[in-house]
């Protein structure tokens, strides 16, 4: 009988797994509450509609029709009689599916921390849902602010936008932010122009800590000059509707917060009783299997190896599903992988920024670049790593439209 692989997620790991995945080999069942690919690196450019939604989105049935696929989320694991237990994201039904082979590859979940308020009055940017509420809200506050009624007090409140953490999720899209005030502000709301705020929250003592000092520097320098305020050393303690509370006792009055502090565990992989790091990611072998387990795998942001950390990165979860993929196809048993295949090995091909103005950051093993020419080429490569053509033309299409035509306004 063929054997019956279940694969958890629609994101960079699964989906690298699935397109390399020899497809006679095993029968494929796909669970996941997205029935799409998203490409996140991309994400922050829709909050402002330099790049529409649909664009950096892949149907899974298109994209991996040899696949069965179940829109659920996986909420329980019987091991002893390899079983995933799952859930509608329509009716909330549970229901069970079968595995021979189970990879684990659900990412994780924008971190609260745990703190109050975080999760009734600020925005994640994480899925397209998120980027789309952004949008809407951004937009609501410019027309909301354009009002005869609005108080100078309201007003000022509705345009302060802020942004807590700063890690590249929260530059990326503070960047993007202060390119729509630049262009579609200045030219539609020109009357608005004076009160519209960035202010960026951050707990540690610099932005972008994961890039090299020079290239954070520079991306501070460039903030700066575009009015973006920084408040450093200052973790947010909590949110209220509209407002931001500092550790250092201010608080900000705004009319958006969006909460990028980073990654914290998915609620089923918290469930699952399987050793894990101090970020509750899984640990697996360097086969990626869960350790303890031999038909068990776990890859991307919801798992590191033993022994040997790997960075929350699409490009981490993109070679390991590839390599995963290769092991399925070529082992003759998951549990007897050392014997025919080489271990997994991470390559560092460095990471990218946007960080507005036409100017990004490349922070790259053997050289560090920054601005207009940098720019150039993280759009390019940004375009040549996206996952269909369609998705590639959508894109090349958006960055033109959004250039010669300005930035779509319209709020549906
Ligand atoms: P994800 O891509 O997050 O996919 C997880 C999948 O699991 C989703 O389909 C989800 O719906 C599904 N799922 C969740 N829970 C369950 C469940 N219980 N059962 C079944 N399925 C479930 N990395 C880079 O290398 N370069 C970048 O430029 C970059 N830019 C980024 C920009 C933004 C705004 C963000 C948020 C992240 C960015 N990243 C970037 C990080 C990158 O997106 C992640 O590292 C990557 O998505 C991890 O892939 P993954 O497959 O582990 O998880
Ligand atoms: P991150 O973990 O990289 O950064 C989060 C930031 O929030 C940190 O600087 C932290 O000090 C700060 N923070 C934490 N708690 C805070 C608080 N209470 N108040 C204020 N600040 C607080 O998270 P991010 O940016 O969401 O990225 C997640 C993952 O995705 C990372 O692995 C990152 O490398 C990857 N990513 C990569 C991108 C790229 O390569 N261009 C773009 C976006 C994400």
């Amino acid at each position: 009988m063929t054997p019956r692989l279940v694969v958890l997620g629609t994101g960079f790991g699964a989906f690298s797994l699935l397109k390399n995945l020899s497809p006679s080999r095993y029968a494929v069942t796909v669970v996941s509450p997205r029935n799409h690919f998203l490409f996140s690196p991309l994400l922050p450019s829709t909050t402002v509609g330099t790049i529409e939604f649909l664009s950096i989105a892949e149907p899974i049935r298109t994209a991996v029709s040899y696949a069965n696929f179940v829109q659920a989320e996986a909420v329980g694991l019987d091991t002893s009689r390899k079983v995933i237990c799952c859930k509608s994201v329509f009716d909330g039904k549970e229901f069970p599916i079968e595995y021979d082979v189970l990879v684990i590859a659900v990412g994780a979940e924008s971190n609260t921390f745990g703190i109050e308020g975080v999760k009734e009055h600020t925005l994640f940017l994480k899925e397209l849902a998120h980027a789309r509420a952004i949008r809407q809200k951004v937009l609501d506050n410019f027309e909301a602010a354009s009002l005869p009624t609005i108080s100078e007090e309201e007003r000022k409140k509705l345009l302060h936008f802020v942004v807590v953490g700063g890690g590249p999720t929260g530059v990326e899209y503070a960047a993007e932010l202060a390119d729509f005030f630049d262009d579609e502000v200045k030219a539609h709301f020109p009357h608005l122009v004076q009160d519209a705020r960035i202010t960026l929250v951050e707990a540690g003592k610099q932005i972008l800590s994961t890039f090299d000092e020079r290239l954070s520097r520079y991306a501070t320098k460039l903030f700066q000059r575009r009015r973006i305020k920084f408040i450093m050393n200052t973790p947010v303690k909590k949110v209220e509707a509209g407002k931001v509370y500092l550790s250092s006792g201010e608080v900000l009055e705004t009319g958006l917060i969006v909460w990028s502090t980073g990654n914290g565990a998915n609620a089923f992989v918290k469930s699952l009783p399987f050793q894990k790091d101090s970020a509750g990611r899984l640990l697996t072998d360097r086969y990626l299997r869960v350790l303890g387990e031999k038909d068990i795998f776990a890859l991307g942001d919801c798992a590191t190896l033993q022994d040997y950390t790997q960075p929350a990165t699409a490009q981490v979860a993109m070679q390991a599903g590839k390599y995963l993929a290769k092991l399925l196809n070529e082992v003759s048993a998951p549990s007897k992988a050392e014997k025919d295949i080489a271990p997994f090995e991470r390559q560092n091909f460095g990471m990218l920024a946007y960080i507005g103005k036409d100017e990004a950051l490349a922070d790259l093993p053997f050289m560090k670049w920054s601005g207009f020419l940098t720019w150039i080429f993280w759009r390019a490569a940004y375009l040549t790593k996206l996952v269909s053509f369609k998705n590639k033309l959508q894109v090349l299409f958006d960055w033109i439209r959004s250039r010669i035509f300005g930035r779509d306004i319209s709020r549906f």
